[in-house]
């Protein structure tokens, strides 16, 4: 098991070294003209530097700043660095339990895992480099657990071990965002990319209600199921007020569940339209049963919809055969106005290491949904949650602000940006990676490992 390679002997450099070694970059180049740029890195700079010199001199950083908690990780000594600590792999029997949620980003020379360009499973509104946007950092931030390692992403592992399988991701475009950095991962282990295509022979497009990509090599599918709701929304009762377009049906899974339920991977995501814009505005109101559910909140809708998927995970899934994951919300990052009053990030270009200044509803999404998650995970082991909501608040430098248009069209107006959906490769690249790792795990308690005692805790 251990036999996996690790990451932890990859070239990785934690944020003040990263600023040392700031000249030396090749990547800076194609942006140097930025002014306001410079301006704003010059100020970030000063911060870390004071951070960098506080700890090396020895003073303590106000314990409220959790920022650079791995120049702190060897206690009283100061200046133990991320990669000098000596961490336990994962996968590992030392790394049962480990928290893998828990960590930080660090600067790693061997990311990205692939180009965009070499990628045929990709729209193009995450294709930000070939869309114009002009720097790459952004492409090099590989997530570093606390306390143990991460696996390096092999894909034909994965493959593998996908043999004869089906692995599906359900949910909103984010989750769409995250199906097509887990293709583009893959087929980066497959020569023939004509050996790789959709079922029904649909394009890679936004339009699609679901889509089935087959690696006819190792007879496995990757699937992306449209339902950003879960449950399922459809025609309001007979004789309803005129006012209600549609109902949420808060009981009853997506109409497609029945096509997923025998997966043997099953990735969950929902939240970016568990809010007023995108139900009650839009004439979309909430069901429970045949009751007609006028005044619910959103939230309290939301809260409902997450305990029916968990019921229908005990009570539809085999969890036997089938890994269920849920992955938690992905903030947004927009400053100055949301997606239609004109807010930005297309100045970001560093992640915001350690406090982030997402919205706070973010917040409050993971709360309510874990809480709904953790209250049925402490009798067996039934499902992960892949809690990114944390990991991602950080990487306002991620999203696609300008550069989704295509290559002829982007940049788009700066009053309509994108500050929602990921640049690939990026920060869904991160997510698949802690994918595999909880994957892989979970494969070798079940099928490697003959004792209950290697139950992970995810
Ligand atoms: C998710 O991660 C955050 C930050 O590490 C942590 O505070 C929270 O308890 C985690 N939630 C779950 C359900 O693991
Ligand atoms: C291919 O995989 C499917 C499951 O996705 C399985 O039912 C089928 O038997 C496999 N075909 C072969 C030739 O192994
Ligand atoms: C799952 O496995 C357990 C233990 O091996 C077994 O008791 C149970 O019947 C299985 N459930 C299903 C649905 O196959
Ligand atoms: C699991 O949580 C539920 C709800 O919180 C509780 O009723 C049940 O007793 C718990 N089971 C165990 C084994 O702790
Ligand atoms: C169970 O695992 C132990 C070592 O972990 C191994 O020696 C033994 O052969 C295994 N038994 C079975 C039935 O796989």
């Amino acid at each position: 098991m251990s036999k996996n390679p690790s990451q932890q002997d990859h070239e990785t450099m934690p944020i003040c070294d990263f600023f040392k070694k700031f000249k030396r970059l090749r990547l800076f180049e194609p942006y140097l003209g930025a002014g306001f740029f410079f301006v704003t890195l010059f100020v970030i700079c000063g911060f870390f530097y004071l951070d960098c010199w506080a700890v090396a001199k020895g003073y303590r950083v106000p314990a409220k700043s959790d920022r650079f908690w791995w120049l702190k990780l060897d206690g009283g000594g100061g200046g133990g660095s991320i990669e000098n600590k000596k961490r336990v792999e994962f996968l590992s029997e030392q790394g049962n339990g480990c928290d893998l949620f828990d960590g930080a980003w660090v600067w790693d020379e061997n990311y990205p895992l692939y180009q965009s360009k070499d990628c045929n499973f990709l729209d193009e509104g995450f294709r930000c480099t070939e869309n114009g946007r002009p720097d790459l950092f952004y492409t090099k931030w590989r997530w570093q657990p606390r306390n143990c390692n991460l696996p390096r992403f092999d894909a034909r592992l994965m493959l593998e071990k996908l043999r004869n399988k089906r692995l599906v991701f359900v949910g909103d475009s984010i989750g769409r965002n995250q199906w097509e950095s887990l293709l583009c991962m893959l087929s980066s282990a497959v020569p023939n990319k004509d050996s790789i295509y959709e079922v029904n022979g649909s394009p890679i497009t936004k339009h699609k209600g679901f889509l089935v990509f087959k690696l006819k090599d190792y007879n496995c599918t990757v699937e992306y199921y449209r339902a950003p709701f879960l449950v399922l929304q459809s025609r309001p009762p007979a004789g309803s007020p005129e006012k209600i377009k549609t109902t949420l049906k808060l009981d009853q899974m997506d109409w497609n569940s029945w096509k997923w339920r025998d997966a043997d991977v099953l990735v969950f995501n929902t939240g970016h339209w568990w809010n007023y814009e995108k139900t009650l505005r839009g004439g979309c109101y909430f069901q429970d049963g045949a009751e007609l559910k006028m005044k619910m909140k959103v939230e309290h809708a939301y809260r409902r919809s997450i305990e029916t998927v968990v019921h229908w995970i005990h009570n539809e899934v085999n969890t036997n055969k089938t890994q269920v994951f849920f992955r938690t919300f992905a903030p947004v990052h927009f400053r100055g106005g949301d997606w239609k009053t004109g807010g930005s990030c297309h100045s970001e270009k560093l992640p915001e290491l350690g406090s982030s200044l997402v919205p706070p509803e973010t917040w409050d999404q993971l709360k309510l949904v874990t809480d709904v998650l953790s209250n049925h995970m402490n009798t067996t082991w039934k499902f992960g949650i892949l809690n990114v909501t944390y990991m991602t608040a950080q990487r306002k430098d991620g999203h696609s602000s300008v550069y989704y248009l295509g290559p002829i069209e982007s940049p788009a107006p700066l009053h309509r940006q994108d500050c929602s959906h990921w640049c690939l490769p990026g920060v869904p690249d991160s997510w698949n990676e802690l994918l595999y790792a909880l994957f892989l795990k979970r494969e070798a308690t079940t099928h490697g490992l003959n004792s209950s005692t290697h139950r992970a805790q995810i």
